[in-house]
């Protein structure tokens, strides 16, 4: 048993998801540039830029819509469908799509690992989804939906494994796990060591990229980012 609840099961995912964002929506995008020291914006660069030229982009956990923000920026032609399981970021992202109309973009309320989709994808991306999913079950949603030849990508936090950048990780997130609460309470389950706490259980890199190949997937690599903090798993379909 975790923290927050059972990670093993559809039930216990989506109850420690509801845990951590429900009612957090309207804070989300200061939080995730605040407490990420601004590397968020990095790390979407570096997923915008395995992108390949797509009509289609679907974007998983697409939350209040930052990363399709950046999507639409740099694939002005392409539709991204966003799909996200939280009500109340997915009434921020359409409040971003009124805002800037030129994001050609159509949010979906689901589960990424049972959604029903339509159509094909050139490419399926995530941030910060990933940990919080059954990389089984979201591969066997997806996978027929993403064209041959079209790119997996998924990008979220990691535990560093060299001693150094660990201590560093262990120094700040203790800090930040007592200022967050104190400024953003509504996020008081994600600082009170639940993100951290399943950070240290979930070994999603390696989950993912061994059902990455074992749903036929090629070129499947991983990248560590910004002194381990985070990691980027691609991979394109065959
Ligand atoms: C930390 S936010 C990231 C939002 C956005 N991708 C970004 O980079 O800013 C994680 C999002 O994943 C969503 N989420 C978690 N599990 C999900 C699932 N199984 N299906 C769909 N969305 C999920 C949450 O509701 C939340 O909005």
């Amino acid at each position: 048993m975790d923290t927050y609840g059972r990670n093993d099961t559809i039930i216990g995912r989506e109850g420690l998801v509801r845990s951590f964002f429900s009612g957090t929506g309207k804070s989300y995008d200061r939080v995730v540039r605040m407490f990420t020291l601004g590397l968020d914006d990095r790390w979407k660069d570096e997923i915008v830029r395995l992108v390949p030229d797509s009509r289609r982009i679907l974007d998983l956990g697409c939350g209040t819509g930052i990363l399709t923000e950046r999507l639409a920026m740099t694939h002005p032609r392409a539709e991204i469908v966003g799909v996200d399981i939280t009500p109340d970021y997915l009434a921020e992202y359409e409040e971003r799509l009124r805002r800037k109309p030129w994001i050609h973009a159509r949010p979906m309320l689901g589960n990424a690992e049972t959604v029903s989709l339509e159509g094909e994808f050139d490419a399926v991306v995530s941030s910060y989804l990933i940990k919080y999913v059954d990389a089984d079950l979201l591969l066997n949603n997806t996978t027929p939906h993403l064209r041959r030849g079209g790119a997996f990508i998924a990008h979220d936090f990691t535990l560093p494994t060299d001693p150094i950048y660990l201590n560093s990780w262990r120094a700040y997130t203790w800090a930040i796990n007592r200022i967050g609460p104190m400024l953003f309470p509504e996020f008081r389950t994600v600082f009170d060591d639940g993100l951290t706490g399943l950070l240290r259980r979930t070994r999603w890199p390696d989950d993912v990229m061994r059902a990455l190949r074992d749903h036929g997937y090629e070129e499947v690599r991983y990248r560590r980012l910004s002194f381990q903090t985070a990691g980027l798993v691609s991979a394109v379909r065959a």
